[in-house]
């Protein structure tokens, strides 16, 4: 295969921005012209040559010797503008827009075909992992049961500070900002947004549906409390926010975001800090562990230049999954076991449970652990947001 000769035009020059920058800089067999950076802030100090810059997209997206779209800014938006003006005027783009993704998944796929142009996104889910290339070429043709992990890294790193370092929740999170980690807007971190977009684009990977992340249950961190991490300390666990897609029947899947109770034996359990770790379980090749960082300039990064890489060689994603059209359903119709921490009885009405294995009612703090069904969940996420509670999928199978 004949290599392209790669001439960049870059949106955005943030975190990844620079990080991509750097791991361009220091690649010793790949070379490729960053041509142009188009940022929006036309005040902030940069730490190159302001020679290469433009505040105009269209200084990028109408220059002909462009060949190639890195689209790295956090408007989602306006990255869908600009994709999609890149895809029309016939160049090739990699992005690591995830809420962008997920939200146009199928309109994005459309286009590609459309207009005749690739779209790579590696950097968008696990950021480091290359799980999307790995369920395109290699799961291709595997029966894959299910894919759970942890797919973001602020909130890692959160739990792992309270959990290892007994560091409050917003020490913890100011930390994750301050070392580049948090999204501009931290709440779509905590609140399980981000890890849910990247859980849409998996799933269109490996399953070949498009969901609409809408449709999707999410619960974040953002209400856990010291009682919640004392508990799973005291059984031996650590609680990690992980989601989760997975096979219901032969055509149908379930997916959702949830924190979980990791015991010490499983493998989820040293994927500390900023790492992100995979599990898939599929039909032969059984049980596989990817781990890798999962946030930060240069590890997302270097996914972006694996991706600029690919670009370069013809590489394109098939979307092999979604034309072998196996699985043709979604359901929420999924039973769970949960630990729930709440105060209010009434909340926990709400929650529906179909089975009670352990309950505890102290002076300041109740929990139940019991058997939900996951369209109940569903039913009641706009009340979560105003409940004080606290959900943990067990793990458990029901
Ligand atoms: N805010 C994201 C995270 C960045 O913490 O995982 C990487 O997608």
């Amino acid at each position: 295969m004949t290599r392209e000769n790669v001439k960049i035009g870059l949106f955005g020059y943030g975190c990844v921005g620079q990080g991509l920058h750097d791991v361009l800089n220091s690649s010793k067999g790949f070379k490729a012209d960053i041509v142009r950076i188009c940022v929006k802030d036309r005040t902030k100090k940069r730490r190159i040559s302001m020679d290469h810059f433009t505040f105009d997209k269209d200084e990028i997206l109408n220059d002909p010797s462009i060949n190639l779209v890195v689209e790295l800014i956090d408007d989602a938006d306006e990255a869908f503008n600009i994709v999609t003006a890149a895809m029309k005027n016939g160049k090739n783009v990699v992005s690591a827009n995830k809420m962008m993704i997920a939200k146009h998944f199928k309109e994005l796929v459309d286009m590609q075909a459309k207009y005749k142009v690739s779209m790579l996104y590696e950097a968008s889910a696990g950021a480091s992992i290359p799980i999307i290339r790995n369920l395109e070429e290699y799961y291709d043709n595997e029966l894959l049961y299910s894919l759970r992990g942890i797919l973001n890294g602020t909130t890692n790193y959160i739990l792992t500070k309270m959990h290892n370092e007994g560091l409050p929740y917003d020490e913890a999170l100011r930390e994750a900002q301050h070392k580049g980690f948090a999204e501009s807007d931290p709440t779509l971190d905590v609140e399980g947004w981000d890890a849910k977009y990247k859980l849409c684009i998996i799933t269109g990977h490996a399953y070949g549906l498009f969901l609409n992340p809408d449709e999707v249950f999410h619960f974040g961190i953002n209400k856990i409390s010291k009682f919640d991490i004392q508990y799973a300390k005291e059984k031996g666990f650590k609680i990690k926010l992980v989601p989760y897609v997975g096979k219901t029947s032969e055509k149908t899947i379930t997916n959702f975001v949830l924190p979980r109770f990791i015991s010490s034996d499983k493998y989820l359990y040293n994927v500390d800090n900023e790492y992100n770790g995979i599990i898939t379980e599929a039909a032969f090749a059984d049980k596989q562990f990817f781990s890798g960082k999962g946030a930060g300039g240069h590890a997302t990064g270097s996914a972006v230049l694996s991706d600029i890489s690919a670009n370069s060689y013809g590489y394109r994603y098939e979307y092999k999954k979604f034309q072998q059209g196996t699985i043709s359903n979604y359901t929420r119709d999924h039973k769970l076991e949960v630990y729930l921490r709440y105060n209010d009885e009434k909340d926990r009405e709400l929650f529906g449970f179909e089975e009670v294995s352990e309950y505890f009612s102290g002076r300041f703090n109740k929990y139940v652990i019991g058997v939900v069904n996951l369209k109940n969940l569903y039913a009641i996420r706009e009340q979560l947001r105003d409940m004080d509670v606290f959900i943990v999928n067990t793990g458990r199978k029901v």
